[in-house]
């Protein structure tokens, strides 16, 4: 079994496009891989960002994947500020770390660019945080976008400089996990690209959102005059909403408006009624239990201490080696 170790961002709420796009691979990976999960919230506070809002995001996050199906039973899901073994592999890792490579990280230079005011050591050393999250695990794969490739390049990196310097093969070295043809995009309800946060506020559809609410986005979303010959293709806002009833409807609903799209005879009013009711009847269950989950504060620091006890037994012992093969241990 190999180990697979994510690292979550609490920022925003999930979405659709997250769902299908993340969350539902992560679901199936959980049953095959030995799986953490954890929420980055030190890696937050390289923006500084308010305590409270940083705290209820952390909740939210973790409220959210718990109610889309990511099992606290089968995967570890903990808090990376629980796990401080994490830490001290970091700075351990800092000590061969050059300012120069770091210095030349795209995400470095970016940040660097957005807040000039705060350029922290915490973003220089960023990478070097994130091959600690993922080496103290031992993991093997890291299901990551592509804007990630570099960091786990570093993560290598690192893990090899590491093993070499100590000749022993400590760390294995991890491979970004692409989860290959079951890739989706899933599109977003402004006609354009993908679903996303940071796309204005009407295009995403959020699993915590309010059934009004997602039937008004869905209502309001971009449509033409309709077709107008017969068998002609659909402008991409519309094949946007086929697409989306791809993924929440049965097959043959999206045949029959496959058809009258075809034969002219579509009302896009019955469509879009159509793929409200049934996201509403997708994401209700789901939605139901974030509510419960978000309010439940037992469970969640029931799932958090658990979570972090799980994750403890494998980094104890990574950290043990460490400090074994620096030479920290009794004379
Ligand atoms: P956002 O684009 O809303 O900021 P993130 O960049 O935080 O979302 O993405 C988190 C995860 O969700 C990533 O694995 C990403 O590939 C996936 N994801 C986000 N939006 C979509 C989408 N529209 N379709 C498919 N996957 C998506
Ligand atoms: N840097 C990742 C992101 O922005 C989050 C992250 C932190 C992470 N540590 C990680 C991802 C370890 C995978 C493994 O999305």
């Amino acid at each position: 079994m190999e180990t697979v170790v994510s690292g979550i961002r609490s920022t925003g709420r999930l979405h659709l496009g997250n769902y299908f796009g993340a969350l539902k691979n992560f679901i199936t990976m959980q049953q095959e891989n030995r799986c953490y999960f954890f929420i980055a919230d030190y890696h937050a506070l390289t923006t500084h960002p308010d305590p409270k809002a940083l705290s209820a995001s952390v909740r939210s996050v973790l409220a959210e994947y718990l109610a889309c199906g990511i099992d606290p039973n089968t995967a570890t899901i903990y808090r990376q500020s629980d796990l401080v073994e994490t830490f001290e592999l970091y700075l351990a890792l800092n000590m061969q770390a050059y300012l120069g490579e770091l210095m030349k990280t795209t995400s470095f230079k970016d940040k660097a660019r957005k807040q000039p005011e705060n350029v922290n050591a915490g973003l220089l050393t960023y990478p070097v945080l994130m091959a600690a999250d993922i080496l103290i695990h031992k993991a093997h794969k890291v299901p990551v976008g592509k804007d990630q490739e570099q960091h786990l390049e570093m993560t290598r990196t690192f893990a090899r400089r590491f093993n070499h310097f100590h000749g022993m093969d400590v760390f294995p070295e991890p491979v970004a996990y692409n989860f290959g043809k079951q890739l989706v995009k899933v599109p977003g309800l402004d006609g354009s690209g993908k679903m996303g946060k940071s796309e204005g506020e009407n295009n995403a559809i959020y699993l915590a959102d309010a059934p009004e609410v997602t039937r008004k986005k869905i209502m309001r979303a971009l449509t033409d005059q309709g077709p107008t010959e017969p068998n002609s293709k659909p402008p991409v806002f519309i094949q946007n909403l086929f697409t989306l009833l791809g993924l929440v409807s049965t097959p043959d609903v999206v045949k029959h408006y496959k058809k009258t799209y075809a034969d002219c005879s579509i009302r896009y009013g019955d469509l879009k009624k159509q793929l409200a009711e049934d996201t509403l009847a997708f994401i209700a269950p789901i939605r139901e239990r974030i509510v419960d989950i978000e309010n439940d504060t037992a469970l969640i620091n029931r799932v958090l201490k658990d979570g972090a006890e799980k994750a403890r037994e494998s980094s104890s012992k990574t950290l043990q080696e460490v400090r074994d093969l620096w030479g920290f241990k009794p004379f």
